[in-house]
């Protein structure tokens, strides 16, 4: 009896359970269609507190979320129902506020009306910029909060210590808050850590399974209270000044998954002993003080997958092969590390491999012919970034597979031809024995070759008009003896083509159409032995900024900031990590000649153009080159048997910096148009037959007396020798459409132009980030000419 009556009771309480279930239910759906009044009013002031401005999110995806955001009375009364908003579902309070990549724009004050949502517990605004905001104090009006995303937000300052009162959080991204500064891999950081904010944030916020705190100044040791986040999945500590010793604890953290310490080049340590049990994907100490040696333990990491110990002070004498066991790795990068020796055979079986990175290491021996044939095709039938630059290599140049993207093998010693298998796919398949390769879609995907310092030599194999993707190929400093390669022309994408110090030679035919290197910016053909007259190999140079920014909607390395800085020249290698989308960009860089000198450029500004077609035999006249080269900043045709004058078109090439004739047999005058190139920084006519006055009252006269030396017949300031009465400066042509009469006034116009451009810090046509100071002093001594010339006029 007692067992049926507390079933009865029972019964009656399920009765009731239901009905309650079922009211609650329905005002549950009463309540999504009407959130509260508050809390809609509070999400519409946060609205209207930001413009939408579309360069404030520029990944990819983007769009304004809060665009149909609408008052009350509208079509979507409900906040509930509002993009980016989600509601609880019993109570109705908005609960989750997702606003990335939604193009907001404006300052995000401490009494923003957002600070009244108290039930939040997502908040997420990465990718908008908040105009160098300080990250609120206010956010600890969400004690609910589990997720905060405040990443590449343009958040600036101090992070506010009322962070580490959000103790429920277990996810934290507060990354990538930086400035664009110029030099890749060092932005700007925007926000700081006190370091005893660093402190209480992880003895406080105990939940924590991510922690991203990339790019901020933080300028301590790491806590050691780290170690006891004991949720801990993911550390993100790229580039925040952390120095001293790294907690060896963290290694034990039974979830760690990802961890990445790279560029905290203060921060010592070692790897532990490791073992099977650790779930370790992404160990990334590179950039850092680490020691000791790399375990061979190392190869129990059985899921791991990206490795990267560039620039350590590991002592291993060898790469340990032991990394040959660890089968899912997909980035290797052991750069800039003491290993000798050559490359362990067991690395044949990474076949995941999707970058490898051996450059600047101490390896040598031929690349190993894991497949038993020469000339080597590797065997990483993923890989889309192999860099054995730097090393003693030698043997044949190994092929990769056509998933490759970015290739450089620089500065070694590889010999013999460049096999025709690079970019001829049919064969390589073949040898491949039936290996297909994940991104084999029949082309080629190589952007960049970089073979130069080496000894290669015989003829380019045509399988390179196979790499239809290919911008930027660079043969320099090899043995190459071949006839110039007109048919790269075909090559769509081609902006960089460098091949001095070979042995070409002949005469290079005009291009058949003029569509052939339709996208070539810069072509150095110097030290060959090409005759025949100059082609005209450059249809038309354009820019066309936006093609290269942003080209295929990746997410850049650094954003830029609304502000226009100077862009630079890279191509962007993208491969797939575990589902992520991970993309680098590799910026084009480039020795080039000027004024004598060998300069390496590791940059190259978006709007350069350049030409050096100097030490060859070209003879004949320099050609007429007509507006559509009016981009070109660079003119090299030096050092070759040119005979003929200077043609007065030479001054539509009003960009110029640097143009050296210097070391021809061009006769006659110099013409008074050369002086429309106002921005002439280096100037070189010597060593030619050219007579009678240099233009005088003009800035040509503002260069070394050097540059005029070794033509007998021209005299003039800043000769030492005085023109005679016939030789008198001839009135400078008035019949040019600018008519620039070499007056004071267009002098001083430019005057004012570079001034303005020293004082912005911007140097007015620099191409190249590395040279900025001696181009300064370029750019200094020519506007001493100027001055010296408006003091002389005046
Ligand atoms: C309501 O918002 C949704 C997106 O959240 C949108 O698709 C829909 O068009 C909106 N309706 C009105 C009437 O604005
Ligand atoms: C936020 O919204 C974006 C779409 O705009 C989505 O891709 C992302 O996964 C969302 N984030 C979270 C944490 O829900
Ligand atoms: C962004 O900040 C700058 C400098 O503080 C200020 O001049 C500008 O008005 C701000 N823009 C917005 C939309 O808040
Ligand atoms: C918040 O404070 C700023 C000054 O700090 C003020 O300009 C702004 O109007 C205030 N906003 C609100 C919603 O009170
Ligand atoms: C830790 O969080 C609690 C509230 O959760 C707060 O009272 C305390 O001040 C915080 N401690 C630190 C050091 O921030
Ligand atoms: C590393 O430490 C040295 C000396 O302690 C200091 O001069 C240097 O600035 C530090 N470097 C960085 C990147 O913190
Ligand atoms: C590759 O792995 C297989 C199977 O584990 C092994 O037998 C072979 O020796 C490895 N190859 C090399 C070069 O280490
Ligand atoms: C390159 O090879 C040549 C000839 O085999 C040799 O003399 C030279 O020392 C090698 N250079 C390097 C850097 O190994
Ligand atoms: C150019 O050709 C001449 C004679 O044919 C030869 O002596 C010279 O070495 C060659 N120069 C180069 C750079 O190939
Ligand atoms: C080159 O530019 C001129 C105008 O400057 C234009 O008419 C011509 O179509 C262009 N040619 C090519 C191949 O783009
Ligand atoms: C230089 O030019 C003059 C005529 O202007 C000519 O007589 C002379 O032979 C030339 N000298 C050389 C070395 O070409
Ligand atoms: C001109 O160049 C020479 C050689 O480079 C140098 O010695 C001299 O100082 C320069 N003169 C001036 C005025 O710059």
């Amino acid at each position: 009896m007692g067992i049926h009556l507390s079933i009865r009771m029972h019964s009656k309480l399920l009765v009731l359970l239901l009905f309650h279930l079922v009211v609650a239910n329905f005002v549950d759906s009463l309540q999504q269609l009407s959130c509260h009044a508050e809390e809609s009013s509070a999400l519409l002031q946060f609205k209207e507190s930001f413009m939408i401005d579309k360069s404030a999110s520029r990944n990819d995806g983007a769009y304004p979320k809060v665009s149909s955001w609408k008052p009350a009375g509208g079509g979507n009364s409900s906040c509930c129902l509002w993009d980016g908003v989600e509601c609880d579902e019993m109570t109705g309070h908005v609960i989750s506020l997702n606003l990335s990549s939604s193009y907001l724009y404006g300052s995000f004050d401490s009494n923003s009306s957002l600070f009244s949502l108290v039930h939040l517990q997502r908040l997420i605004l990465s990718h908008n910029n908040f105009n160098h905001s300080q990250i609120p104090s206010s956010i600890r009006n969400f004690p609910s909060l589990t997720h905060l995303d405040l990443s590449w937000s343009f958040f600036s300052g101090q992070v506010p210590s009322e962070v580490s009162y959000l103790s429920k959080l277990t996810y934290l991204n507060l990354c990538c808050n930086v400035l664009e500064n110029g030099a890749p891999g060092h932005p700007d950081q925007l926000l700081k850590l006190q370091p005893s904010d660093m402190r209480s944030l992880v003895q406080n916020l105990t939940s924590l399974e991510t922690l991203y705190l990339s790019y901020i100044n933080i300028s301590s040791i790491i806590p050691v209270s780290v170690t006891n986040l004991s949720y801990l999945t993911s550390l993100a500590l790229r580039e925040c000044d952390l120095f001293g010793e790294f907690p060896m604890k963290i290694f034990s953290l039974q979830n760690l998954e990802v961890l990445s310490v790279r560029y905290n080049y203060n921060l010592t340590g070692y790897l532990p002993e490791f073992n099977r049990s650790s779930p370790l994907i992404s160990l990334r100490v590179g950039f850092t003080m680490f020691f000791g040696t790399i375990p061979s333990s190392i190869e129990k990491l059985n899921s791991l997958q990206e490795l990267d110990v560039v620039q350590c002070n590991f002592s291993n004498s060898l790469v340990p092969s032991a990394l040959g066991n660890l089968r899912q790795l997909t980035y290797l990068d052991i750069s800039k590390s003491p290993f000798g020796g050559p490359i362990p055979d067991s690395l044949a079986n990474l076949t995941q491999l999707t970058v490898f990175r051996v450059s600047t290491s101490s390896l040598t021996g031929p690349i190993p012919s894991w497949l038993g044939e020469l000339p080597t095709v590797i065997p990483w039938v993923n890989l889309i970034g192999l860099r054995l630059s730097f090393n003693t290599f030698h043997g044949q140049l190994p092929i990769p597979p056509p998933s490759l993207q970015e290739y450089g093998a620089t500065n070694n010693n590889f010999t013999g031809e460049i096999s025709p298998l690079l970019c001829n796919m049919s064969s390589l398949h073949n040898s491949f024995h039936g290996m297909m390769p994940q991104s084999y879609n029949n082309r080629s995907s190589l952007r960049m070759i970089d073979v130069s310092h080496n000894q290669l030599q015989g003829q380019l194999p045509w399988s390179l008009a196979n790499c239809v993707m290919l911008e930027y190929l660079v043969l320099s400093n090899n043995q190459f003896r071949d006839i110039f390669p007109i048919w790269l022309g075909t090559l769509p994408e081609l902006k960089l083509l460098a091949m001095p110090h070979n042995h070409f030679n002949g005469v290079i035919g005009q291009s058949r159409t003029n569509v052939d290197f339709s996208k070539l910016r810069i072509l150095d053909l110097s030290f060959n032995n090409f005759t025949g007259e100059i082609p005209a190999l450059f249809p038309n140079i354009t820019v066309n900024k936006s093609t290269y920014m942003f080209e295929k909607g990746l997410q850049p390395l650094i954003s830029q900031t609304t502000n226009l800085k100077a862009t630079y020249m890279y191509t962007e290698v993208a491969y797939d990590f575990n589902g992520f989308y991970v993309g680098r960009s590799v910026d084009y860089s480039i020795t080039l000649a000027i004024k004598g000198l060998d300069l390496f450029y590791s940059r190259v500004r978006e709007g350069f153009a350049a030409i050096d077609i100097s030490n060859n035999k070209f003879e004949g006249k320099i050609p007429e080159f007509t507006g559509n080269l009016k981009e070109l900043r660079s003119l090299n045709i030096s050092s070759n048997i040119l005979t003929g004058s200077i043609p007065s078109s030479l001054g539509n090439l009003r960009n110029l910096e640097s143009l050296d004739l210097s070391r021809n047999k061009l006769s006659g005058l110099i013409p008074q148009q050369l002086t429309k190139l106002t921005f002439l920084g280096s100037f070189d006519v010597s060593h030619n037959n050219l007579t009678g006055p240099i233009p005088q009252g003009t800035q040509l006269t503002s260069f070394n007396s050097t540059s005029y030396e070794g033509n007998p017949g021209l005299c003039g300031d800043p000769l030492p020798k005085k023109c005679g009465n016939q030789e008198a400066p001839q009135p400078p042509p008035s019949t040019e459409e600018d008519s620039d009469s070499g007056s004071a006034r267009t002098l001083e116009f430019d005057l004012k132009f570079c001034l303005a451009g020293i004082g912005s810090g911007f140097v007015v046509g620099v191409v190249l980030a590395d040279v900025a100071i001696t181009r300064r002093q370029e750019l200094f001594l020519k506007i001493v000419g100027m001055v010296r010339l408006m003091i002389r006029k005046g």
